[in-house]
């Protein structure tokens, strides 16, 4: 096919060097992007009048319809053309004729891609607000059926103190909250580019705060070298999708090793996991395991966006191109994995008996024997040793700290009476817990609601 640029050339594109160039195989999802961003700086040329009011007419016309076939698949991308700005000003023209090739008018594609990725942006970040806010509210409802539900907290995934389910989804949703409002950030902070025309803004009286309107932008990039140039956006959007996947991936770590057989916390779904083709009596956490691995291509993908950026002088390089595949693919990673898990879930049986039954084994209440002795004004240290003594002598008798009997407390220290029974019981553990963020019933009702109040904003 003829190029676009024909005049300059005396030779054909060798076949190679087109296929190499062309970005239609995979920019050609961004066509409703490309075809509003021309709406919208056709619709200034003509409030300008840098266009004749006929020829906007018919632009916008030959637009919509060139939209609308393509929506309903009555026209199919010509993945011949070179990339979809031009197959779709090529479109233009073959409907229209003449007017068609005004639409280029003061700009080009390099602010034309530009506009095209900060709307791609805004649109695919707003998705995942939503898929986020909906995967929130499956944690909240664990959490609300669970705020009773004890189960031990970990650190160097050694059993720790108590905690609850609940508790424990909280963190998770805290997590999720803390990356939708990274997003909003993103989303709000996008700039319009176009009138930046190739790199040096353009000699026709523009009204670039028109387009930004049109297109729902607070913002136009304030230099036309930076306007085409800028990929910051692009990189910060990969780098939320990169934190929401690692969040979800050391949930799904969770998942894998809770539904092992050594934990059997949770039991998964048959319509949510797969057997082996050998092993009769296998039921493997595929989905889990492949968002932790799936997890891995969205870093990669945020490293090649750095790694593209990184020698570039201004303005717009052809490297740039190479954007997109990189951030496509993050978004359908991610959009791919929130509602799976989700579902995934929103079926899960969790075993409230083995979840107490694990953290009554471990002494994990040993720091609330020492707080004990701590609150008859025992410093910490001491009581902090004297409840290392204790658990040595558990460990050796075989016994938990509310089987000692209260003789061998009372060896170790005077201060401990009966009570230490009632302050060690586990469900009494978590229950003063009360502090800001802690686990009792109390102060999860109260991050809960924090957390569904958040979900409104
Ligand atoms: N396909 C190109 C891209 O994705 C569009 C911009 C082309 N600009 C240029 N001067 N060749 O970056």
């Amino acid at each position: 096919m003829a190029k676009m640029w024909a005049g300059r050339f005396t030779k054909e594109e060798n076949t190679l060097v087109n296929d190499f160039n062309s970005s239609i195989s995979f920019d050609k999802r961004l066509f409703e992007e490309d075809i509003k961003g021309s709406c919208a700086h056709v619709t200034m040329l003509g409030e300008t009048n840098i266009l004749p009011k006929e020829d906007v007419e018919k632009i916008l016309t030959g637009l919509e319809s060139i939209l609308g076939d393509l929506k309903s698949g009555k026209l199919e991308i010509n993945l011949e053309a070179e990339d979809i700005h031009m197959f779709v000003e090529e479109e233009l023209t073959k409907r229209i004729g003449d007017a068609g090739k005004k639409l280029h008018t003061a700009r080009s594609r390099n602010d034309q891609v530009a506009l095209d990725m900060n709307l791609y942006v805004k649109k695919e970040s707003s998705i995942i607000i939503d898929l986020l806010k909906d995967f929130i509210t499956c944690l909240v409802d664990i959490a609300d059926n669970n705020l009773n539900t004890i189960m031990p907290g970990f650190t160097h995934l050694q059993k720790a103190q108590p905690v609850t389910l609940a508790h424990y989804m909280c963190a998770y949703a805290n997590m999720f909250l803390r990356d939708i409002s990274k997003l909003k950030l993103l989303n709000s902070n996008l700039k319009m580019p176009l009138g930046s025309c190739a790199l040096a803004g353009t000699t026709y009286p523009i009204d670039r705060n028109m387009v930004a309107k049109q297109l729902g932008f607070e913002n136009i990039y304030n230099n036309s070298l930076d306007g085409v140039s800028d990929r910051d956006y692009v990189i910060e959007f990969a780098s939320c999708i990169s934190i929401s996947m690692m969040h979800l991936s050391r949930l799904a770590e969770e998942i894998i090793i809770w539904t092992s057989n050594e934990y059997s916390y949770i039991e998964l779904d048959d319509a949510y996991s797969t057997g082996s083709s050998i092993m009769p009596q296998k039921k493997n956490p595929d989905i889990a395991e492949l968002v932790r691995g799936k997890t891995g291509r969205t870093f990669g993908n945020l490293m090649s966006l750095l790694t593209i950026m990184k020698g570039l002088p201004l303005a717009y390089n052809k490297d740039m191109q190479e954007d997109k595949e990189a951030i496509f693919d993050s978004v359908d990673t991610i959009k791919k994995c929130i509602p799976l898990f989700g579902d995934m879930l929103k079926t899960t049986k969790f075993n409230i008996e083995k979840l107490k039954k694990s953290a009554e084994f471990g002494y994990i209440n040993a720091t609330d024997v020492a707080d004990y002795l701590t609150k008859k004004g025992v410093p910490f240290r001491d009581a902090y040793k004297i409840s290392g003594k204790l658990v040595a002598i558990c460990i050796e008798k075989k016994i938990t700290l509310n089987e000692l009997e209260l003789e061998e407390y009372k060896k170790m220290s005077n201060l401990f009476e009966k009570d230490i029974y009632n302050a060690i019981d586990l469900t009494n553990c978590v229950e003063k817990r009360t502090s800001i963020g802690g686990p009792s019933n109390s102060s999860v009702k109260v991050q809960i609601k924090k957390i569904k109040q958040e979900l409104n904003n």
